[in-house]
């Protein structure tokens, strides 16, 4: 199997990586929380500019701490949707500048089919098909895994993905950025029955709701109001309670539509990607669920469920182990549905 090295900068974290035979060789990752913190969120300009201030130490980094050198290496790869552009942008330029001067083949890479992979890197014995639930600040998606490049979306948002609730509701609760693991922290002191909040469904033309589709405005909204009636009594906010309520509720849906759409679909194994893997509450609920089904859960370690380039390097090197390479005229993509992967190749 391939060695590659990859580079991620699609959203607010600098990774570079080498992976060989889905064994990481080295991965670094410099997270931009800090520099974002101040304004509550991802500003897309400031990303693009600590990207391109960040990436040449780091990808120097990664060769050293794999202790390898460009003759080692077989393809550079980068993510190249979906994204923000200006930050896709660098890593993209990068990784095709190096495949000129080190004259070797290059390949983009979608993004979520990297948080795909990640659970290759923990278990490298993981074989399609199987269900992968991704949760992060941007995505919320169920989906099928039939084989390398081959993928099925069966369940999506319809508005806000889980991860960014967690941040919009941590900023109206004042809580700071990013507010996934604050709630988290401050739910285990609540009682997460202490307010019942919408679960977000999605409501079919002809009655019943989508099985797999999650809706998240809602609930924030739910939760906007309740604060706004709590404020007007001008009592203390019950924090821990309000996290508590709305982690659970997060949890629950994401857990019953993940088992529902495992089920139907015949599918063992649910392998969890994305930021919003971490809560605890969510890990608790599908472990759960999944036992009393006899299905397998996986959570692979944080650092390949947060967005990092080991788990971009796993999958070129799947899909460069299959003959896929990309044009060296290949764009960034803002938007991209993970069912057309192979027309990057
Ligand atoms: O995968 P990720 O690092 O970046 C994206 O690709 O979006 O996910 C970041 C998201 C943030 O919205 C953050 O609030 C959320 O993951 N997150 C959590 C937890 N830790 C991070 N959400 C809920 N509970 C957590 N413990
Ligand atoms: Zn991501």
């Amino acid at each position: 199997m391939a060695t590659v090295l990859a580079i991620e900068t699609s959203c607010d974290e600098t990774g570079a990586a080498i992976v060989k035979n889905r064994n990481v060789c080295s991965n670094v990752v410099a997270s931009q929380i800090a520099v974002h913190r101040p304004y509550g969120g991802v500003v897309p300009e400031v990303a693009s500019r600590q990207h391109l201030e960040t990436l040449n130490p780091l990808i120097d980094r990664a060769l050293e701490e794999a202790g390898l050198g460009w003759p080692n290496i077989d393809a550079i790869a980068a993510t190249c949707a979906p994204g923000l552009v200006g930050a896709l942008l660098v890593g993209l330029t990068a990784a095709k500048s190096l495949a000129i001067v080190h004259n070797k083949p290059f390949l983009g890479v979608h993004h979520l089919e990297g948080h795909i992979y990640a659970s290759y890197l923990s278990e490298p014995d993981l074989h399609p098909p199987f269900l992968c639930l991704l949760v992060s600040g941007g995505h919320t998606s169920l989906i099928r895994v039939l084989d390398c490049g081959q993928y099925e979306t069966l369940g999506r948002t319809r508005d806000d993905a889980a991860g960014e609730a967690f941040d919009k509701v941590a900023r109206l609760l004042n809580l700071g950025y990013p507010g996934g693991p604050v709630i988290d922290r401050l739910a285990k002191d609540g009682d997460p029955q202490a307010f019942p909040l919408p679960e977000g469904r999605i409501s079919l033309p002809g009655g019943g709701f989508h099985p797999y589709d999650s809706s998240f405005s809602g609930l924030k909204t739910a939760v906007l109001r309740l604060v706004d009636k709590l404020n007007q009594n001008g009592a203390e906010l019950p924090l821990a309670d309000l996290a508590a309520s709305f982690q659970d509720t997060v949890a629950r849906g994401l857990t019953k539509r993940a088992i529902a759409c495992a089920r139907d679909c015949g599918l063992d194994t649910i392998a969890v990607g994305g930021g919003v893997a971490a809560n605890s509450r969510l890990r608790h609920l599908l472990q759960e669920a999944a036992a009393e089904h006899n299905l397998r859960v996986l959570f692979p370690p944080m650092k390949y469920c947060t967005d990092n380039a080991a788990m971009i390097a796993c999958a070129a090197a799947e899909h460069f182990d299959r003959r896929h390479v990309s044009p060296l005229t290949l764009g960034a993509h803002s938007r991209m549905a993970i069912g057309d992967v192979m027309e990057l190749y």
